[in-house]
């Protein structure tokens, strides 16, 4: 039964205190609702800024619901420097931008088989210092580590964008725990 109360995103890297209000679905699961483009990104910067190397986001949602603005922001949590611009990987599928870890931006939406998978250099990926994130993380398929975070973006409206933040693993119910996204306000 979700206990809907409403929650207050802390600002680990920000001067602004960021509210969402929104609920927790359970101990560990997180709805928010953000209502701009810059709250998608803030929220990425929120989450950026607490999390660990290793950690393995997995973005799920339709074409333009916000999973790279998400990125956008963790870089910027993660302390990648501004005159990078995070934009979706084209041809390569993958980005790695410099910050507090390494950050890979994985982009699958045009891989056509998730064989191709094992030739982007995933594992190698996952064995480095880094956090990443993927877009279309659905054709991860096989490949997608038991241990992730999964993101689901959904289109509410022009402005408007609902985002489930879900851990997948013990290792990482743990870790969300510590993320202290959210906490019940007074
Ligand atoms: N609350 C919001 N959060 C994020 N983006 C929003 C929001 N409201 C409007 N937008 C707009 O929606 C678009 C989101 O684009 P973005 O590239 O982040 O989506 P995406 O999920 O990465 O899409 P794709 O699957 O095509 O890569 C942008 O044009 C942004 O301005
Ligand atoms: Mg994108």
């Amino acid at each position: 039964m979700p206990c809907q109360k409403q929650l207050k995103c802390f600002p680990a890297a920000s001067e602004r205190v960021f509210v969402f209000m929104d609920e927790r679905v359970s101990s560990a699961e997180y709805q928010i609702t953000t209502r701009s483009v810059d709250e998608t990104r803030k929220l990425g910067e929120t989450i950026g800024a607490v999390v660990t190397a290793g950690t393995v986001l997995a973005l799920y949602g339709d074409l333009g619901s916000g999973k790279t603005s998400f990125v956008q922001g963790l870089g910027r949590g993660l302390g990648v420097p501004d005159d990078y611009y995070i934009t979706s990987p084209s041809y390569t599928l993958i980005n790695e931008y410099p910050g507090r870890y390494l950050l890979f931006h994985i982009d699958l939406y045009r891989i056509a088989n998730p064989v191709d998978i094992e030739d982007i250099g995933l594992y190698e990926i996952l064995e480095e210092d880094g956090v990443v994130a993927v877009e279309w993380a659905e054709k991860m398929g096989k490949h997608l580590p038991s241990n992730h975070v999964k993101l689901q973006f959904e289109i509410i409206d022009d402005k408007t964008r609902k985002i489930n933040i879900i851990p997948r693993g013990d290792e990482v119910m743990e870790d969300l725990r510590r993320w202290n996204l959210a906490k019940e306000m007074m």
